[in-house]
């Protein structure tokens, strides 16, 4: 068993939830690998916060290295995810060999945008033992229109739609689930539902953990989403900020 899926074991076994930021250089993953946060992981989401785009689509694989080596550089305790951007999973060679690149950098888990047409590029990933973390309801990659951005499952049959997304993904050996912007009651169906662990954003707390956008967290962000939270606001220091946003999630309790 390999090492990050023995951690998400333990902190699954435990009820314990798990804490999720997003990060981009070295000097922030020291102070969250002292935080203790569970995973850092390097997103797309650099599109918006490191180069100043309006969203994720320009993100490479080069970008995507970059950061890594450098959040890589203090990767004592946390588990390192990173995604694979736009356009370097789309079909299965491609998949494979950017996949491999970023396990070859010291990332323990991938991080895809799943959508169905994605199934025989992940479960070929899934047969080569790369760990993947499926992202699914709402797709900042494949967001286009305003309309796009908004709380996936409201309607019953998208309700059905993404229910049974998550279920085919743990029986094809996703390591772990990652909801963005998901009706909250799905997200707790969902998470009651699979044994793998769920982590939540903009999806309610019903979910084994939380991510954030590392930036959103110190409100630096230029448009942050609404359910973002500023904890530097009443923290005063970034690193406490970043240890309150750990212990709020901890604190979460399933219902
Ligand atoms: O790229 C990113 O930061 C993400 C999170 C919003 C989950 O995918």
């Amino acid at each position: 068993m390999s090492n990050t899926k023995r951690k998400l074991n333990k902190l699954m076994k435990e009820g314990d939830q798990i804490v999720c930021v997003t990060c981009y250089d070295s000097s922030f993953s020291k102070i969250l690998d002292k935080v203790g946060v569970d995973i850092v992981l390097v997103g797309d989401s650099l599109g918006m916060v490191i180069k100043g785009e309006d969203n994720t689509h320009s993100v490479t694989m080069n970008n995507i290295l970059y950061h890594v080596s450098n959040v890589a550089k203090n990767k004592k305790n946390f588990i390192l995810m990173a995604d694979m951007p736009k356009n370097s999973y789309e079909d299965y060679k491609t998949a494979s060999r950017n996949a491999k690149e970023l396990l070859k950098n010291k990332v323990d888990i991938v991080k895809i945008e799943y959508r169905d047409d994605h199934r025989e590029t992940l479960e070929n990933l899934i047969s080569q033992k790369v760990p993947i973390c499926a992202h699914i309801g709402l797709l900042p990659q494949y967001v286009y229109a305003k309309k796009d951005m908004r709380i996936y499952g409201k309607n019953s049959k998208e309700f059905e739609m993404v229910f049974q997304q998550a279920k085919t993904l743990e029986k094809l050996g996703v390591e772990i689930i990652l909801l963005e912007c998901v009706n909250s009651d799905l997200a707790k169906k969902i998470t009651n539902s699979v044994k793998i662990p769920v982590i939540g954003i903009g999806s309610g707390k019903n979910c084994n953990g939380q991510v954030q956008v590392l930036y959103d967290l110190i409100g630096i962000s230029n448009n942050p989403p609404k359910f973002a939270q500023n904890f530097l606001k009443k923290s005063g220091s970034i690193e406490k900020a970043l240890k309150d946003f750990y212990r709020y999630v901890k604190s979460i309790k399933i219902k």
